[in-house]
């Protein structure tokens, strides 16, 4: 039986897949709510595909607690935040799921961290706290680092397709814990060493960020000097080895947008182009702002609360917000200027987070004269039309109606 830990966006469709696909699995977190929420047969958030895995894995006797279970193999995927102060990773809980998990493991048991985790957090902060407790890890426990790649809003396809990386000690678990991924998993599954995997993972996602930065870069060049970023940006793809990405009102979520950290916490001094790139990216919020005022005033707006920010979540059709551009948008905001003024509507977000937050797309349109689209939910491409006639910024070149301002 597998107990998987943390029942969030990576650990819940984790633990499902492997229940659909004949593996004996009990789902754990701390949250009653969501356990809960699961056993009373409902799925905890939006995701394409995911309702029909959840019931497979229901009827193929999958189980939710707020428990441990006593069992010999653990998949670990709670939260890591980095500290941000010396922008390490925060490992604390991967730290407090490893104590609970060994007050219950049996003998030889294998503890598998998907949480994405800095190059030798493992040897740092896990294998102590293993020992510490008088276990010898490569015959009372093994260890392993999984990484998980998935992209929310198409995890149940990507859960299936990617490739993995599979981090251990030992190559025997390597084979068994790959044996147990390729229940679900037919993309290739690599096994190497643990500090491998760790790395591996976070340059993944710090390549994107460096690469989303260089997009931001040339829209604020373009911008200062009047000329049309993605233009630019069309052409110069047609050149057989450039690939520039789109740019964009900031990155969020909680992979891109916090794993470049780890490097500029644990290399002080060596990761220059990876901290820069993180200073651009957090700073594009601020510089939607500042296109706000711009347009504001070139069009002689000057209440801020008719102006309308489209989408609080970090990326296209899906539910989560953290670390999302709007919510750092609004946080400078409130330090600045607009005091809780400004119109905020997305349609994924159903409880009220923020002041003057809508639930109904047509009377956020009717209340406001100046729209900014920060999230490209298909909802807002397929009612382009209501949006005539507005005001636009548009911070994700979506919008192809005529007087359209881009970033
Ligand atoms: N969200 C993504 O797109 C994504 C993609 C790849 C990797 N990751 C990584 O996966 C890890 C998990 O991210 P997430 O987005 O699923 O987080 P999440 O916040 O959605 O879920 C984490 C869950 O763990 C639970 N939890 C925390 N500590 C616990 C404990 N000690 N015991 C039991 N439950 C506990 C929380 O209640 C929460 O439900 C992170 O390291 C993240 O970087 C996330």
């Amino acid at each position: 039986m597998v107990n998987v830990i943390g029942l969030g966006y990576i650990g819940l469709p984790t633990a499902l897949m492997l229940a659909s696909h004949g593996i004996e699995v009990v789902g754990t977190d701390y949250n009653k709510e969501l356990v809960d929420t699961l056993k009373a047969g409902e799925i905890t958030f939006d995701e394409k595909g995911l309702e029909k895995v959840f019931f497979q894995a229901i009827d193929a006797g999958i189980e939710f607690s707020e428990s441990y279970m006593s069992t010999d193999t653990y998949i670990i995927a709670v939260p890591t935040p980095y500290d941000k102060n010396t922008k390490k990773v925060n490992a604390c809980y991967v730290i407090d799921a490893i104590k609970s998990v060994l007050e219950v493991c049996s003998k030889g048991a294998v503890i598998i961290i998907e949480s994405t985790i800095s190059p030798s957090t493992v040897d740092k902060y896990v294998r102590p706290v293993i020992e510490e407790r008088g276990y010898v890890i490569g015959s009372d426990i093994y260890l392993s680092h999984a990484p998980e790649r998935i992209i929310p809003g198409n995890m149940v396809y990507e859960l299936k397709h990617n490739s993995r990386t599979i981090g251990v000690d030992d190559k025997i678990i390597g084979e068994k814990v790959k044996k147990l991924y390729s229940s679900f998993c037919e993309g290739e599954i690599v096994v190497t060493d643990i500090r491998t995997a760790e790395m591996t993972k976070v340059v993944e996602n710090t390549f994107r960020d460096i690469n989303i930065a260089y997009a931001n870069e040339l829209a604020k060049i373009c911008r200062s000097d009047n000329m049309d970023v993605y233009e630019i940006i069309r052409i110069a793809n047609m050149h057989p080895r450039v690939n520039i990405l789109s740019p964009g009102p900031g990155v969020g979520g909680h992979c891109i947008s916090v794993d470049p950290w780890f490097l500029v916490g644990d290399y002080p001094g060596l990761a220059n182009i990876i901290l820069a790139a993180r200073k651009i990216n957090d700073g594009m919020p601020d510089f939607v702002l500042d296109r706000i005022n711009a347009i504001m005033k070139e069009n002689d707006i000057s209440d801020v609360s008719k102006v309308g920010l489209y989408g609080l979540t970090y990326k296209e059709n899906v539910d989560d917000m953290r670390e999302s551009p709007t919510i750092q948008m609004l946080t400078s905001m409130e330090r600045h200027l607009a005091n809780g003024l400004i119109k905020v509507y997305d349609p994924y977000i159903k409880r009220d987070i923020i002041k003057n937050q809508y639930h109904n797309f047509d009377e956020f349109i009717d209340d406001i004269d100046m729209i900014v689209i920060m999230v490209a939910h298909d909802e807002l491409k397929e009612n382009m039309c209501k949006i005539e006639g507005k005001v636009i910024l548009d911070t994700r070149n979506v919008c192809q109606l005529e007087g359209v301002y881009r970033l």
